[in-house]
């Protein structure tokens, strides 16, 4: 069986490896439930979509810039920050993040519905590389905000293409009836605005249509309609100097899927851009190809327990550590780290108050009490979506080197999870 994120997650010798570290040692160290990724594995990722880009010469001037909310632990985002990716951030908070991380300022792009006044100020006091807005009034308040302190803000709007990604429809994002982006209608208009306000400065044009999207089709469709817009602003006296084609490169969850390469994703778009001879530098928001198939969870299972219809292996991880099963109904692939135990059919539990709490229903697993279990491609939207439900501390965070693992955050404790509250 390849599992998703192999060759970087592989059974040996009946043992689910991290590189080349059995799973129970990494268990056996830190504790469980515990996040664990393959350092070989980002690295592995972001090279890829490095030379999808490399490979074609509408790609040679282009910023990746790694979607912080998928997966912020500084230690990631330094890896990224050393090979030189841009960051897409969504709050004053994934700002600090970045600069902590050693991030460079000048190569963020800022996104969201919601920024406030005093974000926008930390972001034009650090000299990011582009806001991208969402609004009219945003425009707005960004003018405003960059006149107090001086400063000329470089903007890029996001517009909804009105393209359907075919995705859970809580991560679709590019359609008509969603909260982003400006209408292809308005943006003309607010364009001319941006040019005149005098503390603005037009950079660039952008989309972001969503999440897990496995089929090419979409970006190019949309990529189609930024063209038309660009061609329409350029009639209006308006220079594009970059296009955001924004994140969305889905990866696989199961086993039986095959992975869409960045090449797949990113030579058709490359190659129509070459084609209208209008060369841009291009930015780029990826977040889960860049991570998601580069880390699991790791959790012990502590009960095996026989319902009425059912059979539950309740695990020590919970939907407080991985949320998308229960909100999205995602999949994600559960393997025992090593064989052994009476094969039966689970629904895989924690231990929080909720019928809701399941990380996979009707697995085919031979398990014991005792035994550990790991949840594949638990690198993007996992931890980062992790929370304190029923008291519970956040796990631990490891990261794997080849031989070497090491704690990139430890598990906290219930004290600091209660430490901001008084009677
Ligand atoms: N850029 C913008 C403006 C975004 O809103 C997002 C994700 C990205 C980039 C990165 O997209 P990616 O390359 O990771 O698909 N929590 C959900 C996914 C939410 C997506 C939010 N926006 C999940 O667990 O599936």
């Amino acid at each position: 069986m390849t599992l998703p994120g192999s060759p970087f997650f592989a059974m040996r010798e009946g043992v689910l490896n991290v590189e080349e570290i059995p799973l129970p040692d990494i268990a056996a160290r830190f504790g469980t439930p515990c996040y664990v990724y393959s350092r070989a594995a980002l690295l592995d990722r972001f090279y890829a979509c490095r030379a999808a880009l490399d490979n074609h010469p509408a790609g040679k001037d282009s910023l990746v810039c790694y979607a912080v909310k998928v997966n912020s632990n500084l230690a990631i985002l330094n890896l990224f920050a050393r090979l030189g990716a841009g960051f897409d951030i969504v709050s004053g908070g994934e700002l600090k993040r970045v600069l902590a991380a050693g991030g460079k300022a000048d190569k963020v792009v800022f996104s969201g519905v919601g920024k406030s006044e005093s974000e926008m100020e930390q972001a034009l006091d650090a000299g990011i590389f582009s806001f991208n807005i969402e609004s009219a009034s945003e425009l707005e308040r960004l003018n405003r905000v960059a006149g107090r302190l001086s400063k000329i803000a470089p903007v890029s709007l996001r517009v909804n293409p009105d393209v359907d990604p075919k995705t859970h429809p809580y991560i679709a994002t590019g359609l008509k009836t969603s909260k982003f982006g400006v209408s292809m209608d308005d943006a003309p208009g607010l364009y001319a605005r941006a040019a005149d306000l005098p503390n603005l400065t037009v950079r660039g044009l952008g989309c972001h249509i969503g999440s897990q999207i496995t089929n090419p089709l979409p970006f190019a469709e949309a990529l189609e309609r930024l063209l038309d817009l660009m061609e329409r602003l350029e009639k209006q006296g308006i220079a594009i100097h970059h296009l955001d084609l924004g994140g969305g490169f889905g990866i696989p969850y199961r086993s039986e899927e095959t992975a869409v390469s960045f090449m797949a994703f990113l030579t058709p778009l490359l190659q129509r851009l070459q084609q209208t001879g209008k060369g841009r530098t291009i930015v780029l928001e990826p977040g889960r190809s860049l991570v998601g198939n580069a880390g699991l969870l790791l959790a012990k299972v502590e009960y095996l327990k026989t319902g009425a219809e059912k059979n539950f292996a309740v695990v020590d991880a919970a939907m407080n550590d991985l949320l998308r099963p229960s909100l999205y109904g995602a999949w994600h692939e559960i393997v025992p780290v090593s064989s052994g135990g009476t094969e039966a059919i689970y629904d895989v539990v924690g231990p929080i108050c909720e019928s809701g709490d399941f990380l996979g229903q009707n697995r085919k697993l031979a398990v014991n009490e005792g035994d550990y279990l790991a949840v594949l491609s638990a690198g993007a939207y996992s931890f980062a979506m992790s929370s304190n439900y029923n008291s519970r501390p956040r796990a631990a965070e490891v990261m794997v080197d080849g031989k070497d693992a090491v704690l990139i955050r430890r598990r906290e404790t219930v004290e600091e999870s209660f430490a901001l509250e008084m009677i």
